[in-house]
């Protein structure tokens, strides 16, 4: 048997939304560059990767997720989706487009890696004695996230996900909590997640993860956007599986951007073992209890409860 061949991370992910007038502002307040083009709009992160397109559309949902691979892995990866049996199918100037098995279209095509090989840190300075350790409020810089760390789906079958993501785009398993919830990386240096699913009883886009420097921007950023009116979300607090600080911030149609520090780094050709965890250790070290609305899936059951 032939080794896979996996993607190497994301291009970008495309959202539809009822309006592009909320959208823009409530990407705007998380920090993120938005251009307006004659579609709808895009998301620029710090790094100056477009990582984002937003389009218009009566309901929020998932409009696709675009992948990267190395050139020489191309045709490979488009014989592995066939052999997984997706479809339906079709090559443009934009690559190969597929359909994974709950109907979320996925695009793949060649390109540069927009994750880093490493692990980023940001080392934080001790402070000494007879010195102040942080500035004043006034002083707080807006938090302007450095890059998309991960994406979050509702999968109406984890382990099907996990089957279709493992044979069809190489992705491999970080760590999973039975059928409930699941976490993959990209094979050539990645975050602990790049794609992970939860149960429910069909698709839906939960959250956007975003990669910040440190806890105290996980904090800011969760005081920006409750002063930008966005107060409903979860956080802040540390996950278990990828090791993160977080903060979820409840966008305009049930959904979550997260801003995210210190993720746990998958190397390229690192020995990872991926674990089977509990339900109540997989999810929080620390943090608020978990809100009912934070596992709802609105795009089944548009009713968000409180
Ligand atoms: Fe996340």
């Amino acid at each position: 048997m032939t080794e896979l061949r996996g993607v190497h991370s994301i291009d970008h992910f495309a959202l539809f939304v009822p309006s592009l007038e909320e959208a823009e502002f409530f990407y705007n307040n998380f920090g993120l560059t938005t251009i307006k083009t004659e579609k709808g709009l895009q998301l620029k992160a710090a790094d100056g990767h477009t990582w984002a397109r937003i389009l218009p559309a009566e309901r929020k949902s998932l409009a696709y997720m675009s992948f990267l691979c190395y050139p020489q892995d191309y045709n490979a990866l488009m014989q592995q989706v066939r052999d997984s049996g997706a479809e339906p199918e079709f090559l443009d100037n934009d690559g190969f487009w597929f359909s994974d098995p709950d109907g979320n279209w996925l695009n793949i095509k060649p390109g540069k890696k927009t994750i880093p090989d490493a692990k980023r840190i940001v080392p934080l300075p001790p402070t000494p004695a007879d010195r102040r350790g942080t500035v004043t409020r006034d002083a707080v810089k807006k938090v302007t996230p450095y890059r998309l760390s991960h994406i979050l789906l509702f999968s109406a079958d984890v382990p099907r996900s996990i089957r279709f993501y493992q044979q069809a785009l190489g992705l491999n398993l970080s760590d999973f909590s039975q059928d409930i919830i699941a976490f993959m990386h990209a094979r050539h240096g990645c975050d602990h997640h790049l794609v992970a699913f939860a149960k429910s009883a069909g698709k839906g886009f939960h959250h956007a993860a975003w990669e910040v420097d440190s806890i105290d921007e996980v904090g800011n950023g969760a005081v920006q956007m409750s002063a930008a009116g966005f107060k409903d979300g979860w956080g802040t607090g540390r996950h278990c599986l990828g090791s993160n600080y977080f903060h979820y911030v409840r966008d305009p149609w049930g959904s979550f951007f997260e801003y995210s520090a210190e993720i746990d780094f998958i190397s390229a050709n690192a020995n990872w073992p991926a674990g089977d965890f509990p339900p109540e250790n997989s999810l929080y070290l620390w943090g608020p209890d978990v809100p009912a609305s934070f596992i709802h899936n609105t795009e089944i059951e548009p009713q968000t409860p409180a």
